[in-house]
């Protein structure tokens, strides 16, 4: 879940957060910020874009995540406790554990492999959460929602299934798709009585801070809350949860439901510890060993004691040994933070990274990089007597170097392969820095230049957009783009716009970009000059910004419409 889409323009403060199976909570910092927090455990310096973890029993923060992401708006656990997040400026959703590496200041962790399919990566994304509810049908549960509030106005529901270390996703169907262009879908979360609710943020006004704070059209009015129903199923009956007994709480967590478990994990947080653990011990004792689900109860079980800073350490062992491989990897989780209990967490590190299960030793590279490097190197040495995938690779490189008070090695940039030389070959290299900056061409277009035509950004691959009348391009990329256009042979309705850059590039940067574009993703046109960019500029000034593609098509056809 995440929640506070305060509009792009506040949103590089992101604040998406959400609770562990402990109650610590999670939550995302955008790109841009340089953080120092004072704590009781010392100061926690971050940089850029990343995570937080705070736990309430302990006061103790980590930077849990330090990621190259832009703004992280939206964090999601699944029913084994593993958290997932959306990059929200980038169409990306990741899975957030290989990247919990200790961080290292000033550096990026590896954030892990992207989720969404390529036909369905939308951007500007915002709220992630997983179906879980018996009001909707056996099939979509466990799905993952997200929402998007630019071009695609609406949630896509994608299935998400386990693959080696990670996972995989597929797209399958639009759960929601609004026609109102200020739909701007931002947060859900399921009810108490298994129905989906849905935040609508609702405001004609997002971006980066180019409207006023006071501007007249913030809408401050029209924010709604949406429910949605399965109309031919019967909804959940609530679980009682508040002021229920601790039997009754107990219980709630054999239900299906996620949210259910997910609150009544917190009403016992709140409850005597001196009460809970008596009531726990009997409640597990007294579990069907032939439910199916029986050891994921024994795991709420071991997530209570742990949510009441009293770990449960036998239940522990057991979990670590269990026959579920998401029970042994939600274990090394627990153990993960539990080093200030569980005395032995070093060994049963080094057992769990000897697991048949590449998820469970992911789990012990991942929690070994936090124990000091006396105890965490034997484990990382210990890991690569097994295969490390492209899940783990990272991981235990970055935990590797990062326990032994070192940068990850960088591979070198290897810049496109380009005919340019001498002066063209520097403006080349100057536009695709450019180019890869959070907010400038990338965001929308790419690093492959590709778009997201399901979000309506269009690509700068093999279209004369691009490749064709250099003042057209200088046009665009001055003074944005607006209105109905077509870009190989796909139509975008120009209700998405495009950036003005004018106010932020100089002569030689606009003509840089124009050059790098120009001749990369397998494109080949003419070097642009600064000198051309100043004409152009000149003769633009103080016209509307937005070029309407209607005026800009007249001033300068495309090509092969005109046979050139
Ligand atoms: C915020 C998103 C965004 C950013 C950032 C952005 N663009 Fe665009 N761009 C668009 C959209 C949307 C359109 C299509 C507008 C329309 O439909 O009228 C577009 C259209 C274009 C086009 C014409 C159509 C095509 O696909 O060839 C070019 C060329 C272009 N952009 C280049 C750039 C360059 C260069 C940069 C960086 C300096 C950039 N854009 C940054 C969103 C963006």
């Amino acid at each position: 879940m995440m929640s506070g889409f305060d509009d792009h323009d506040t949103h590089h403060n992101s604040s998406a957060f959400c609770a562990d199976p402990s109650g610590a909570i999670y939550t995302g910092e955008g790109v841009f910020l340089h953080t120092n927090v004072e704590t009781a455990y010392g100061t926690v310096r971050a940089t850029n874009g990343g995570f937080y973890r705070y736990s309430p029993q302990l006061h103790k923060l980590d930077r849990i995540a330090q990621l190259a992401i832009p703004n992280p708006w939206g964090i999601a656990f699944d029913q084994w406790g593993q958290p997932f997040f959306a990059e929200t400026s980038s169409p990306d959703v990741r899975w957030m554990t290989p990247g919990t590496v200790l961080p290292r200041y000033g550096e990026s962790t590896h954030k892990g492999v992207q989720l969404i399919e390529k036909d369905h990566m939308v951007r500007p994304t915002s709220g992630l959460e997983f179906v879980s509810s018996r009001h909707f049908p056996d099939e979509v549960q466990g799905d993952m929602l997200i929402n998007n509030t630019i071009g695609f106005l609406g949630m896509k529901q994608h299935q998400i299934w386990d693959e080696g270390t990670g996972y995989k996703t597929k797209h399958r169907q639009d759960l929601l798709v609004s026609e109102d262009r200020n739909f701007r879908p931002v947060d859900m979360e399921f009810a108490p009585d298994g129905s989906l609710y849905l935040v609508d943020w609702h405001n004609i006004l997002i971006g980066h801070m180019q409207h006023n704070a006071r501007d007249p059209l913030r809408d401050h009015v029209h924010g709604r809350i949406y429910r949605i129903t399965y109309p031919s199923r019967p909804l959940v009956t609530p679980a009682k949860i508040d002021g229920a007994s601790i039997e009754t709480l107990l219980d709630n967590l054999k239900l299906p439901e996620y949210r259910s478990r997910y609150r009544t994990r917190r009403e016992l947080r709140g409850r005597k510890p001196a009460e809970v653990l008596p009531k726990l011990n009997q409640w597990l004792s007294t579990l069907d060993k032939n439910d199916p689900r029986y050891e994921h109860h024994q795991l709420e079980g071991l997530w209570v004691s742990w949510g009441l800073d009293k770990v449960d350490q036998a239940l522990l062992k057991k979990m670590l040994q269990a026959k579920d491989y998401h029970v042994r990897a939600a274990a090394v989780e627990v153990l993960r933070f539990t080093g200030h209990q569980v005395k032995d967490q070093a060994e049963l590190l080094m057992q769990a990274v000897k697991d048949d299960n590449s998820r469970v030793r992911l789990g012990a590279i991942v929690a070994a990089s936090w124990i000091g490097k006396e105890k965490g190197m034997p484990i990382l040495e210990e890991a690569q007597k097994k295969p490390l995938d492209d899940w783990m690779v990272y991981a235990h490189e970055t935990a590797v170097a990062h326990l032994s008070d070192r940068a990850v090695k960088k591979t070198k940039e290897v810049y496109s392969t380009t005919n340019l030389k001498g002066k063209d070959f520097e403006s080349f290299n100057l536009g695709k820095e450019i180019y890869a900056k959070e907010g400038y061409c990338i965001t929308c277009h790419q690093a492959d230049g590709n778009g997201l035509p399901a979000s309506g950004f269009p690509p700068l691959s093999g279209t004369e957009w691009v490749t064709g009348s250099e003042d057209r391009l200088i046009k665009i990329i001055l003074k944005g783009l607006m209105g109905p256009i077509e870009v190989k042979g796909k139509a975008y309705e120009g209700m998405v716009p495009m950036t003005p850059f004018e106010g932020l590039l100089k002569d030689e940067e606009v003509a840089a970009i124009a050059t790098y574009i120009r001749n990369s993703f397998g494109n080949s046109a003419s070097v642009v000059q600064a000198e051309k960019v100043k004409q152009i500029r000149a003769k633009l000034k103080g016209a509307k910004v937005f070029y309407q593609s209607k005026k800009l098509l007249k001033e300068h056809p495309l090509e092969t419409k005109t046979g050139k």
